[in-house]
């Protein structure tokens, strides 16, 4: 499963792409306001790194101002998924800018209906939030297991991609259903490398090392 940090900040996608466990990073309008700094100059330093895949939302409403957008975003890095909101005017803009080689990330999607539509327009990737889910009392990841078995059905090639992801289960879970992608906070993945017995193994490791004569 690949994993992506869902973040703008810059210093948090530096510090885990050096670590060699970085396939991409998401954002969202939220993300980028909380950066305090402009859109594209984000979205090019992220880019810049060599993150192969970065998503950039569009905020238009209809069809018409998200393709336009899109097709601005797309030319700022050929590493930009331009992600596009689960309206009505997003399945069309989708199907828009899909069928120009742009790759789109369907966001905001909650139901395995949706992902089916999102499919069907030509997404590549489709974010359902389970978090949210969770937050409203319904079990985000049963939504994944939706999705990634009717996908397999159909031989479906969107990938799914698992966001909002709140802690390390969310993503243990997402792998165990076979989702192709989770995007989580950098709080997140950092539990995903740490663990009490290593440090203290390797603490005793080193200790016990010294007792080794030397020379
Ligand atoms: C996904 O692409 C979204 O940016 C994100 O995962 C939303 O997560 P949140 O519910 O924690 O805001």
């Amino acid at each position: 499963m690949k994993l992506f940090l869902d973040t703008a900040s810059i210093d948090e996608i530096r510090t885990m792409w050096e670590l060699g466990i970085l396939d991409g990073v998401t954002t969202n309008p939220s993300l980028v306001a909380k950066a305090g700094r402009k859109f594209d100059d984000v979205l090019r330093d992220i880019t810049g790194l060599g993150v192969p895949s970065v998503s950039a939302e569009v905020v238009g409403t209809t069809a018409e101002a998200m393709v336009a957008e899109g097709r601005r975003l797309r030319e700022i890095h050929p590493s930009i998924y331009v992600k596009i909101p689960m309206i009505p005017e997003g399945l069309k803009a989708t199907r828009t800018l899909a069928g120009e080689g742009t790759r789109v990330n369907m966001t905001l999607v909650f139901s395995p209906n949706q992902a089916l539509l999102a499919a069907k327009v030509g997404a590549t990737y489709v974010s359902p939030f389970i978090g949210r889910l969770d937050d409203h009392g319904q079990v985000g990841m049963d939504v994944i297991r939706d999705i990634v078995t009717i996908y397999r059905n159909y031989q479906t090639s969107t990938q799914v991609l698992v966001a909002s992801v709140r802690h390390p289960i969310h993503v243990l879970e997402a792998a165990k259903i076979g989702a192709d992608i989770a995007t989580m906070p950098f709080a997140v993945m950092e539990k995903l490398v740490a663990h009490p017995l290593t440090d203290l193994g390797l603490a005793r490791f080193l200790q016990d090392w010294e007792k080794v004569p030397k020379g």
